[in-house]
């Protein structure tokens, strides 16, 4: 049962707009694009870094937010394998601040029953962000509520190769060469194997762009854009993300009930 008190303060805009959220027709999986960090921080006069550490404190509340709204899996970009062209500096406190991330925030993800799962090339990561990594998700690994998917060292292009080569080598592990694949096999062997493609893409600061995020799982994903920057974005800022995703009129390339009804008076 949602407990709608822990998710707004009676009188507040959190709860006007959850009052326009139908919480039967919730996304089930809500992926996010974390952008804007620099421009934060820019805007301020402070290093790009700083736009980084507030960037946590959405992670943190977007999280919680998503766990207590029964979401079922929530996925944040928080490092591209794009990103590794940034300066030692940058690159070296995006891992610094995740692995403190971690450890503090693992009491937390604990208590809200959220299982925690990193997906990209986890192997290219330092080794001790590895450990920290395959810690947390190990720990988490028999939490039953909300799924929180990190996407690190994460490319679209990157994992789609990466599943084509896994398959080949279990393909010819099996002495089953000349064997067809279809699309769900496809989608059971990529980093997400098993979960549910995103309903709900979310991009903050405004660009309108999917930077090579979860390209095949984003086929039919509706697209949020704000122009809030990341470490502005709060629980506000995902309640309206969901009103605009039950806005929309989702057919899956099919058409709406009404005008399939139309289709078969025309033809009588
Ligand atoms: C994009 O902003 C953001 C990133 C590349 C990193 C996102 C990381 C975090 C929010 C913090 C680490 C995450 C966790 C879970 C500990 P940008 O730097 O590209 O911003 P800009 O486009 O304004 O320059």
């Amino acid at each position: 049962m949602i407990d709608l008190r822990k998710l707004a303060e009676a009188g507040s805009i959190e709860e006007t707009l959850l009052e326009r959220i139908d919480l039967a027709r919730l996304p089930r999986h809500i992926a996010v694009i974390m952008d804007g960090n620099g421009r934060w921080a820019k805007s301020r006069n402070l290093p790009r870094v700083e736009g980084h550490r507030s960037g946590i404190a959405s992670v943190r509340e977007i999280v919680e937010t998503s766990a207590r709204l029964e979401l079922g899996v929530i996925t944040l970009y928080a490092f591209s394998v794009e990103n590794w062209k940034r300066p030692r500096y940058e690159v070296a406190t995006l891992m610094m601040l995740l692995k403190e991330y971690l450890r503090k925030e693992l009491a937390t993800l604990m208590s809200n029953n959220i299982r925690f799962v990193p997906i990209g090339r986890i192997d290219g990561l330092d080794p001790s962000v590895q450990r920290e990594l395959r810690y947390a998700e190990a720990e988490t690994s028999k939490n039953t509520g909300l799924l929180f998917q990190i996407a690190l060292n994460y490319g679209g292009r990157a994992e789609i190769i990466d599943t084509v080569n896994r398959i080949m080598q279990l393909l010819r592990e099996k002495e089953m060469g000349d064997a067809v694949i279809d699309e769900d096999f496809f989608s059971n062997h990529l980093y997400t194997a098993s979960v549910e493609d995103p309903d709900l893409l979310i991009r903050t600061s405004g660009e309108l762009r999917v930077s090579n995020f979860l390209l095949w799982q984003i086929a039919y994903a509706e697209i949020h854009v704000t122009k809030t920057l990341w470490p502005d974005f709060r629980k506000r800022h995902l309640f309206e993300a969901i009103i605009d995703f039950q806005s929309r009129d989702r057919r899956f390339g099919g058409v709406d009930e009404s005008d399939k009804e139309m289709f078969v008076e025309n033809q009588a």
